[in-house]
Parts: structure tokens; C-alpha cells; sequence
């Protein structure tokens, strides 16, 4: 019998509790897929006394990570604290100088180091798993590097977090605001307390860095990420786009263009006919444009305890099967620098809402400004009358380039009759 992989787990919050659990009662399928035993040797946590619903008692126990993945009786360690920089970072740099894997779910960390982390475990001849850091359940990260490693890929993108997706299903359906459903999903639990990492669009941006690198074999790029998150996104510009046939989703988008890579993340219109607009509430969904496999299409769910465990799982079976890969589908030396694609160069359709005062001549004013910048409207409606109140006039427009449309909308905004900034969602053509 091989001897047993063994392992040391730092972090027992959520997911690590979901690994303890998993390891346990999937001992026997693991060992027969493996042809050895995946064993948790040591952990690591803030708060050794905190009550958790797993027995930890045949596991040392270190207060300090760093220091376990220095001296713990491991040869992989599982990074589950999170954070760019910190314990997590360090215990990753420490565990490489002691020729241990890593396996981490650590999707800021990444975004931020990961090229750099890419070459440290390469140096010292382990590996980095992270199967984990992007959408959870998902197995994305092996379908890019591995399933789809005899395509060019031209795209890849998709619903990569969980809480605006559920945020934006909720405010559909219910025609509550914004601020309304967010408060309600942090009373259930649903939302962080602190919410901004999800609803602002950087956790999105951080898996999205995380995607283009393993899918366009550059170098990861977070401050290239154009992001913008779901806050100003109100119930009036959910149901006009249903009205329009669309359904807005928060998406994150990396994409082959002839001027570099685009990278972005923002809400999107799109068709409410196509699959991807039906992947509600928390689940993510994956599209990825390959040039042989043609697009192919993951979803599932990209959060949670036993969704996110079954990803660092699959992390450790690669290890214990002595699978190896390149960390980004290349060496980290190979990693191209990511060529930008700059936002205002973006060419698409547009969606504009207008709070206008009610009067003769607006529309005139807005489309000369339209007209000026040559943005050609596609569709225009406007409804209710108010001599007093502001009334919304919604805008589609044909494909035009951004820079345009930010010129004319900045002319737009500053119409006396215009009385609110104006709102701007991309049409995406998916
Ligand atoms: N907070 C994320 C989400 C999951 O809401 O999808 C972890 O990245």
C-alpha cells in the first residue's frame, strides 16, 4: 500500500470544516481512486476553542499557520484563510521554501500574486492547486487547463458571484431595491456583513484575473480588471429590461479582441432567452469560446461549504495521484504580459435610462448629443407624464464605441432638463 498523502489545513472556517467532513466520509472513494489515503495530519485555526460541529482531536494543532507549514508532518497544505497578503501569503511562500504543495482557495491572493507564486512553487518543484478559487463547486479551473488544453480559447465568461446573482433575482422578481434585498440577504445569511467585496464586483474581478491567466496564458493583470458592481442597479432598470427582453446579470468577461485582452466585470444586458440568463439566484455559471470545442457551458454552485470542499478535494486527488500540471496551463515563465484592451476602445450596444423633466425639446437636445458623437439609437421609450416629477426616457442603441458614448452621455448628464446622472448598462451580444 502507497503511503498515505497527508495533509495540514489551515483555516477552519466554512470550507475547511466542509474538507474535514468530506475527507472523513469519502475515505474509501478516495483511496480506491488514489490507490493511497488522504489524511489530515495537522490543522490550523484563529480560535482553538471555538465550537465546531468536527472532531479535530486526532489532528496537532498549531496557533500559528506559518509555523505549521514549516514543521507540520505534511506534504500538502491547505490554505483556507483568505486574504491577498497576511498568513495566507506567508504560510503559501513558507510551504513552497519547505518543498510542501499548496492547495488554496484563495482567489485575492491570486489576483494579485499569483504569476509570482506561480514561480516560486515551480522553483521548488510543487505545486499550487486552486481548483477552489473560482467558482466553487465548478470544476473550471481543470475544464480551462485541462480539458480545453488543445483549444485557442476567444472567451471566457460568466456569472462568477454568487451573492449579486441572488441580489439581482431577488430585486427581479420581487421589485424591491437594491439596499432592500441586500439587507434582507445579510439577515439570512446570504450576503457578508461587509458586503462591498461581493456587491462592488471585486470578488468577480479576482476569479476573473484568475480565468484570463489560465486562459490566455498571460501573466495575471487585477489593476487591467475594469469593475463596476451591481449598487446602482435599480428595480425601474430590471423590469425595462425585461420589457426590452433582456435580463440583467452581473458578468465578468475576459475576451480576445484585436487589441489586446478585455477584462471586465460590470451588469450586463442580456438576452433573457439564452441559458445564461436563466442561472439565477446563487448559482454561477462558465462560458468558455474555444476555437475546436466550440463553447462550452458549466454551472453549478460557486459558493458554499460542501460545493467549495469538493473543489480543494479534487486539488488534493491530483497530488496524491502524483498529477502535476503548470500552475496557469503554462510555466510561470512562459506567462505572456497581458496585452489591455482599453474600456473606451470596447465596442457594443448601449442601454440608457434618463430621468428627464417633461417638457418639448428634450428628446431633440438628446439626440443631437447622440448625433454629435455618431451613436446611432436603436430604440427609444418613453412613458407617464408628470409636470412635476421626473419621468424615465430609455434609450437602446447599435453598436457603437464607448468612448462616443461616454462623450455624449457626459453632455447628456449636463442638459438642464436631465435631472438625474444618467444610467449606463452594457448590451452584451453573448
Ligand atoms: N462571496 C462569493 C459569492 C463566494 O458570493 O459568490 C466566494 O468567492
Amino acid at each position: 500500500m502507497n503511503p498515505p498523502l497527508k495533509i495540514a489545513v489551515a483555516g477552519l472556517g466554512t470550507v475547511g470544516a466542509g474538507l474535514v467532513k468530506l475527507l472523513a466520509s469519502q475515505a474509501a472513494l478516495l483511496e480506491a481512486r488514489c490507490g493511497r489515503r488522504l489524511v489530515i495530519t495537522a490543522v490550523s485555526a484563529r480560535d482553538r476553542h471555538k465550537k465546531r460541529d468536527v472532531d479535530l482531536s486526532g489532528f496537532a494543532w498549531y496557533d500559528d499557520p506559518v509555523e505549521m507549514a514549516k514543521s507540520a508532518d505534511a506534504e500538502a497544505i491547505v490554505e483556507l484563510i483568505g486574504g491577498a497578503n497576511g498568513p495566507a501569503k506567508a504560510l503559501t511562500e513558507a510551504a513552497f521554501v519547505k518543498g510542501r504543495h499548496v492547495v488554496t482557495a484563495n482567489k485575492a491572493m491570486l489576483a494579485h500574486h499569483g504569476a509570482t507564486l506561480a514561480a516560486a512553487a515551480e522553483g521548488a518543484g510543487v505545486t499550487l492547486g486552486y481548483e477552489a478559487a473560482v467558482a466553487g463547486g465548478i470544476p473550471i479551473v481543470k475544464a480551462l487547463r485541462e480539458g480545453l488544453a488543445g483549444n485557442k480559447i476567444e472567451r471566457v465568461y460568466g456569472i462568477l458571484n454568487g451573492t449579486c446573482n441572488y441580489i439581482l433575482t431577488v430585486m427581479r422578481e420581487s421589485g424591491k431595491s437594491f439596499e432592500d434585498v441586500l439587507a434582507d440577504a445579510q439577515k439570512k445569511g446570504y450576503a457578508e456583513a461587509d458586503p462591498s467585496l461581493d456587491v462592488d464586483g471585486v470578488d468577480a474581478a479576482h476569479k476573473l484575473a484568475v480565468l484570463t491567466s489560465l486562459a490566455f496564458g498571460t501573466a495575471m493583470d487585477f489593476e487591467a480588471v475594469s469593475v463596476a458592481g451591481i449598487r446602482n442597479v435599480s428595480p425601474m432598470d430590471l423590469e425595462y429590461a425585461g420589457e426590452l427582453g433582456f435580463r440583467i446579470k452581473l458578468l465578468a468577461i475576459g475576451r480576445r479582441t484585436p487589441r489586446g485582452i478585455e477584462q471586465r466585470v460590470h451588469p450586463c444586458m442580456i438576452p433573457a432567452g439564452i441559458p445564461l440568463a436563466r442561472v439565477d439566484g446563487v448559482f454561477n455559471a462558465v462560458m468558455v469560446d474555444g476555437d475546436f470545442a466550440g463553447n462550452t457551458v458549466y454551472v453549478g454552485r460557486g459558493a458554499g461549504q460542501f460545493p467549495t470542499a469538493s473543489a480543494v478535494a479534487s486539488d488534493l486527488v491530483d497530488l496524491a495521484r502524483g498529477v502535476r500540471s503548470p500552475v496557469f496551463g503554462v510555466p510561470a515563465g512562459k506567462l505572456a504580459k497581458l496585452v489591455v484592451s482599453p474600456m473606451a476602445e470596447h465596442r457594443g450596444r448601449y442601454y440608457i435610462r434618463l430621468m428627464v423633466r417633461d417638457q418639448p425639446g428634450v428628446i431633440a437636445d438628446v439626440s443631437a448629443a447622440l448625433r454629435d458623437e455618431r451613436v446611432s439609437l436603436e430604440s427609444m421609450l418613453q412613458r407617464g407624464r408628470s409636470k412635476t416629477k421626473a419621468v424615465p426616457v430609455v434609450l437602446t442603441t447599435h453598436e457603437t464605441v464607448e468612448a462616443a458614448m461616454l462623450r455624449a452621455l457626459d453632455r447628456i448628464g449636463r442638459l438642464e432638463a436631465v435631472l438625474e446622472p444618467p444610467c449606463m448598462i452594457r448590451i452584451e451580444e453573448l
